[in-house]
Formats: C-alpha cells, sequence, structure tokens
C-alpha cells in the first residue's frame, strides 16, 4: 500500500506518469467519471482549508465516488483526546482512502503507521504540503511546457510556507532550475531546506530581499502570504505581513513569458489587478489542483 506523505515519496518517473494522467483526465473527462464508483474518500482536516479539501472532495466525486469527513478538529474526536493513530484506524473502516490536514508536523506520518488505507498528507503544519506541490508541478509543465532549466523565485514567508518547502525540495530532482529566494532575513527559508536540499545536492541559489531588484529575471514567481497562524507573537506579523505586493506596476520589469504562481489563498501580497494579467496563473493553478488529486486518487487505489 502506498501513501503521500513527503513529496519525494512519488519519484521523477511516478510524477510524470501521475502528470500525464492529469493532463489526460482534462481532456477525457467523461473517460474517468465513473472510475472510483463504490469507493469513499475521507478527508479529514484538524486544520482549516478552503482549496485542498474541496478540491479533494470535488476530484472523488469527479470520479463517481463518495466523500465524507470533518473539517475542523473541533467537530471531531480528537477533542476529547483521540489519537490520530485511532481516528485513521476507525476512519479506514468507512473510507477506502485518507486525506489528512493536521496542524503538527508528522502527523499524517504518524496516522500511516497505523492506517489500514492509504493516507495523503494534506498539509502537516509549517512542514510539506505535497498535494499542492503537484499542483505546482502541474502548473509549471502547462505554463512552461517543461519542468526544467527555468528561473524560479519564491517570495514572502519561506520560512513557515509548507508548500515551498515541498516544492523546493520536488523541483531539485529536475536539471538546470535557478532558485531565487526572495524574502526577509526572518522568514527565510529553513536550515534544513538550505542542508537537505540546496547543499546536499550541491544546487546553488540567491537569497535576496528585494523582489525588484529580482523580477526581471525570473520565469516563474511563486508568491506566498505571510502564514499568520504559525507566528509566535502578533506583532511580527503585523511588521513583516505587507513586505511584498505584487502589482501592475512592479511588472512592469518581469518578462512577457512569466508565470506567477500562488498556492492561495492570498492575503495582500498580489493586487487584485494583478489578476487580469496573463501572467497569472493562480486560478488555473487551483483548477489543475483538483485534476492532478483526481490522478493521484486512481494511483493510490491503483485504478
Ligand atoms: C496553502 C497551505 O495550506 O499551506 N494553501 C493551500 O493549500 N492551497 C498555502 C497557505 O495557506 O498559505
Amino acid at each position: 500500500m502506498r501513501h503521500l506523505i513527503d513529496p519525494m515519496d512519488l519519484n521523477v518517473q511516478e510524477t510524470k506518469e501521475l502528470l500525464a494522467l492529469a493532463n489526460d483526465i482534462i481532456l477525457h473527462k467523461d473517460k474517468y467519471s465513473e472510475v472510483c464508483k463504490g469507493k469513499k474518500l475521507a478527508t479529514l482536516f484538524f486544520e482549516p482549508s478552503t482549496r485542498t479539501r474541496l478540491s479533494f472532495e470535488a476530484a472523488m466525486m469527479e470520479l463517481g465516488g463518495n466523500v465524507l469527513g470533518f473539517s475542523s478538529a473541533d467537530s471531531s474526536s480528537a477533542t476529547k483526546g483521540e489519537s490520530v493513530h485511532d481516528t485513521v484506524q476507525v476512519v479506514g473502516c468507512y473510507a477506502d482512502i485518507i486525506a489528512m490536514r493536521h496542524p503538527k508536523e508528522g502527523a499524517p506520518l504518524l496516522a500511516s503507521l497505523k492506517s489500514p488505507v492509504p493516507i495523503i498528507n494534506a498539509g502537516d503544519g509549517g512542514h510539506y504540503h505535497p498535494t499542492q506541490t503537484l499542483t505546482d508541478l502541474l502548473t509549471i509543465q502547462r505554463e512552461k511546457g517543461r519542468l526544467e532549466d527555468f528561473t524560479i523565485g519564491f517570495c514572502g514567508d519561506l520560512k513557515f510556507g509548507r508548500t515551498v518547502h515541498s516544492l523546493i525540495k520536488a523541483l531539485s530532482r529536475y536539471p538546470n532550475i535557478r532558485y531565487i529566494l526572495i524574502s526577509p532575513k526572518e522568514l527565510q527559508v529553513p536550515d534544513y531546506i538550505r542542508t537537505e536540499v540546496f547543499e546536499n545536492k550541491h544546487i546553488s541559489y540567491r537569497q535576496v530581499e528585494s523582489m525588484d531588484e529580482v523580477i526581471g529575471e525570473l520565469d516563474v514567481l511563486y508568491m506566498t502570504r505571510v502564514q499568520r497562524e504559525r507566528f509566535f507573537n502578533e506583532a511580527d506579523y503585523i511588521r513583516l505581513k505587507d513586505t511584498y505586493i505584487l502589482d501592475t506596476d512592479k511588472l512592469k520589469k518581469a518578462k512577457q513569458e512569466l508565470s506567477i504562481l500562488h498556492p492561495l489563498p492570498r492575503v495582500n501580497e498580489i493586487s487584485t489587478k494583478v489578476d487580469d494579467d496573463p501572467r497569472a496563473c493562480y486560478f488555473r493553478q487551483a483548477l489543475n489542483g483538483k485534476y492532478v488529486r483526481m490522478a493521484l486518487i486512481m494511483k493510490l487505489l491503483e485504478l
């Protein structure tokens, strides 16, 4: 039985096949409308979500399956003190596959050790978010036509942003990618990303504080919000939250072929005026998330 806990759990070849399946689903939706007939997906969300949970549920419905679950820890037995081990062993009696989001790093991994059905990590604390990574890879591939040889800028909260950690880790397996990390000093990527990914694999990267100085070099700009819920104090959040605001003025310096990604939700970091720019990919990215999750459910259920 396979789970998806870490962005590296799928190798490059498997990722390629999964993205190809997602692209085929986009082209031939009808072909897939009954593949999960009689199957159930449980979404166990101990932390808030809009896109991830609903795209998982929409994905299962479009495959002809059913969904059940909860969308906050308050409405589950976690409030009574139940462990994730016990929760998944019970939910595994009711569902064929589980997508779990949890504020504690490593909770989905722990769950997978006891689960009778495949577990998908739908975000664990500030750690990883592998299905957002698959969404991002599909988006880059569809927008740029390749998953190699480009310059990507990650901007915003690179410390707590789990989508950033996952995507950097997954991209480190593709050739010729140049990384520019744009953040205030306090929000730079954690040490384990620097050592385990960049240094270990001899990948060079630049860390800068100003977006203006590098925006003209980028092929992909990955914007993120400052992760308020992971700050220890509100004053720091308020000081840092609007460090970067991408607007139409800043974009004048950017390449015509730039692709702007954002895992969403957006707070202030991209002006809504940018939405009309053809370089803004984030709503297409959110749609891709549903198709890639359809492909993932099929893969883990071996359909
Ligand atoms: C992200 C997450 O939950 O980490 N959202 C998402 O799943 N698309 C990004 C975020 O919350 O900032």
